[in-house]
């Protein structure tokens, strides 16, 4: 039994192994890699910054030889973490090295994998099973690789679109991030017993996803309401769903950096959701505390700060090792906390296989890795999680009408589409849009006008030359957004540390669009992007636009699919869609205020396009809403059906939606919250009745002594295409 083994194991480890096991460091070639733009001087005092450890990658392979580093990350190649495996083999105790990644859609950031569509794509479909799938194919892609830990999934909730990290998420609802997040934790992990698993890590606690100004690990403050009504919920879920590992936010919470908060790690992780598994630290966020937050005097205190608090391991950094073993020396953390996180550890990496197993077979990798079932999938993610957010009849494309076609635009033959936290891949893994187009319209002419990847960089001309076809073609499609892909960290406009204050089309991308319309031939914008875009000139002036998202290494065939009307687009928005930055915060499920009064200057303040919103080539017909009862206890419950009708001539999937708002209670409570979904498949012409079941875990909140209640009173049930009010039909029901 892995509990007798893991107490063996503990029982002939020496401190310094133990400590060492609590550590996690970067791949030797990432090492390599980033000291070569080191200067001597820099290597020698360590005075470089975070990404350069000012260690050499000789040191390291010595230290893991020695038993001292328990687990690596940013290791890309099955080569190099069988090498460093062997090294960590020839250590006193043979503790097998665990490997964790940034796996956030598939294994991207290791080329030659899967690449499925971005999380914020996959939560358009609201499709929890496909969440399940993608995690289940990308746990078997990385096991083929040695990599048995991804840093997957994202379970914040995305409440500001200036942040760069929302396309990593699953959008802005508590209820739908818990749902896909709990699936995604149930595909990587399986039952964690097999070669098939890998570890899931339900991260960034907490907060970091409203940050104050936007940016990127700035100081969250927030209420315990709101923590508790918001953010905490699919973390809770995630731990309950079985997640064994979670990582701290780089932010501060209410005045305690989170890689230090005893309230966050101790008493919620712990003491009220049991969580068994261990928590990580972020990169070098333990050393913040001292350097950024300065709520510890010198890294020592940091360490001994952390640790007290319930960290259990140090994402890279070499001052880990050597201090935390002095403070065990000195008295001040007891050995026995440390054992617990060494347990913690230990218990996965015997769970795994890992000792049995440590290494992966290089030829049994190809046959998993990029396989035909694992891209069919992507396809089929990509297919539902593109949105179709306005149609003005010009789409489907008609082929016969539209022979000509010019496209253009940052996106429309890049391997951006692959989204962030990917690695460039072989060109014949990856279908561009442009690419997309030519397979499913052969017969088209496509005039292609070049912008480069770089918004920031485009050419005037090129604009220009762009207007100047759009003349001659039967309709232009303009490939516009964002650049997200990770290997061009600095160049980047969306992704980790590339937060924004304006949500506009970045250089002359909208002037390019502009121009293209100017030719008075039909244009079609389609968006690949990571977070939501205020594309309003778009909205008003386009016949068409197309929501993408980064649908993934297929992505190019979906997208010119739903444009010629292949697939009936089936998305629906998880995350609003403002007119304007500073409309912010723009979410749907915002307290009751003002917050609908027009802005100055006759600007609008309704969303440009609502959450839950997304349009088809079919309609749809809500009708006969009902409730199985209209009074209930307060533990009982309530059925909800309701007709829907495909009225139109199409087959499609309507993702129908249940919102519930308590009428009156004794704090303020949103004025609507998703609260069930379901994705229907109807044919044209056929009717379904869906059916939901209203729980009290559903109409429960906190109270004023934060209780969780459920009051009595009156709520109204909303079921509908989407958020919007007139989207909804609505009832209601009583709780005696
Ligand atoms: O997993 C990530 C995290 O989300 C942001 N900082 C770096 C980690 C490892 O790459």
């Amino acid at each position: 039994p892995v509990k007798e083994r893991v107490e063996d194991l503990l029982g002939r480890m020496t401190l310094e192994e133990k400590v060492g096991q609590m550590n996690q460091f970067v791949g030797l070639e990432h090492i390599k890699a980033n000291s070569a733009v080191m200067t001597e001087e820099e290597l020698k005092n360590n005075t470089a910054n975070a990404f350069y450890p000012g260690i050499t990658d000789k040191e390291v392979a010595a230290w893991t030889e020695q038993g001292l580093i328990g687990s690596f990350l940013h290791v890309l190649t099955i080569e190099e973490a069988n090498y460093l495996q062997s090294l960590a083999m020839k250590s006193r105790l043979q503790i097998p090295i665990i490997f964790g990644i940034d796996a956030i859609h598939g294994n991207a950031n290791a080329p030659g994998n899967t690449v499925y569509p971005t999380n914020i794509n996959l939560a358009c479909s609201f499709d929890t099973l496909m969440a399940y799938r993608i995690a289940r194919e990308t746990a078997k892609e990385m096991r083929a690789m040695n990599m048995h830990w991804t840093f997957n999934p994202n379970v914040e909730v995305a409440r500001d679109a200036r942040w760069g990290r929302v396309g990593e998420t699953f959008g802005e609802d508590p209820y739908l991030v818990t749902r896909m997040g709990v699936q995604s934790v149930k595909g990587y992990q399986g039952s964690l017993d097999s070669k098939e698993d890998v570890l899931a890590c339900i991260k960034h606690f907490v907060g970091g996803s409203e940050p104050i100004n936007g940016t990127n690990g700035s100081p969250a403050d927030l209420s315990e309401r709101t923590l508790r009504e918001v953010f905490f919920p699919p973390f809770e879920a995630g731990v309950k769903a079985g997640a064994m590992s979670l990582m701290t936010a780089h932010n501060e919470l209410n005045g305690v950096p989170c890689h230090s908060n005893e309230w966050l790690m101790a008493d919620v992780l712990r003491g009220e959701w049991n969580f068994p598994g261990f928590v990580v630290s972020d990169w070098m966020d333990i050393e913040h505390t001292h350097d950024l937050h300065a709520t510890a005097e010198n890294l020592k205190e940091a360490f001994y700060q952390s640790i007290m608090s319930g960290m259990d391991m140090h994402m890279h950094g070499i001052h880990w090792n050597e201090m935390v073993v002095e403070l065990v020396k000195e008295g001040r953390i007891p050995e026995s906390r440390i054992d617990e996180s060494v347990r913690r550890i230990l218990d996965i990496k015997f769970r795994l296989g890992l000792f049995e197993q440590p290494y992966a077979d290089v030829e049994e990798t190809m046959k998993i890795r990029l396989c035909g079932e694992h891209r069919a999938t992507a396809l089929e993610a990509a297919r539902n999680g593109i949105v179709l957010l306005k149609n003005e009849g010009v789409l489907p494309l008609d082929p016969s009408k539209y022979k000509k076609i010019m496209v253009t635009g940052i996106n429309a033959d890049d391997q951006n589409i692959l989204g962030d936290w990917s690695a460039p891949e072989k060109e014949e893994n990856v279908t561009t849009i442009l690419e997309g187009l030519r397979m499913i319209a052969p017969d088209t002419q496509f005039d292609f006008v070049d912008q480069g990847w770089d918004p920031r960089n485009m050419d005037p001309k090129k604009v220009d030359e762009a207007a100047a076809h759009a003349k001659n073609a039967d309709l232009n499609i303009v490939v516009a957004g964002e650049y997200m892909m990770r290997f061009r960290w600095n160049d980047r406009t969306d992704g980790e540390d590339t937060d924004r204050s304006d949500l506009d089309l970045v250089g002359l991308q909208e002037e390019l669009i502009e121009k293209v319309a100017a030719s008075g031939k039909p244009t079609v914008l389609v968006l690949v992007n990571g977070r939501p875009l205020s594309v309003r000139w778009a909205a008003e002036n386009l016949p068409a636009i197309v929501e993408a998202w980064a649908p993934g290494m297929q992505g190019g065939q979906a997208v010119a699919e739903i444009l010629y009307g292949k697939v009936n687009p089936s998305a629906k928005l998880a995350i609003t869609i403002p007119h304007s930055v500073g409309q912010l915060q723009m979410i749907y499920n915002h307290k009751p205020s003002q917050y609908f009064h027009p802005y100055v200057a006759g600007k609008p303040s309704t969303p440009l396009y609502p959450f839950g919103y997304g349009l088809s080539y079919t309609t749809y017909k809500y009708e006969d809403l009902n409730l199985d009862r209209k009074e209930i206890e307060k533990d009982g419950s309530v059925g909800v059906s309701v007709k829907v009708t495909n009225t139109g001539s199409r087959d499609g999937v309507e993702i129908v939606q249940l919102y519930i708002r308590d009428k009156f209670s004794c704090v303020t409570r949103p004025v609507k919250e998703l609260k069930d979904f379901a994705r229907v498949p109807l044919k044209a012409g056929e009717s379904r009745v869906v059916n939901f079941k209203i729980t009290p875990d559903k109409l429960a909140f906190y109270d004023i002594k934060m209780k969780k209640v459920v009051e009595p009173g009156e709520f109204i049930v909303m079921v509908g295409a989407s958020s919007d009010d007139k989207d909804l039909l609505k009832e209601t029901f009583t709780v005696k």
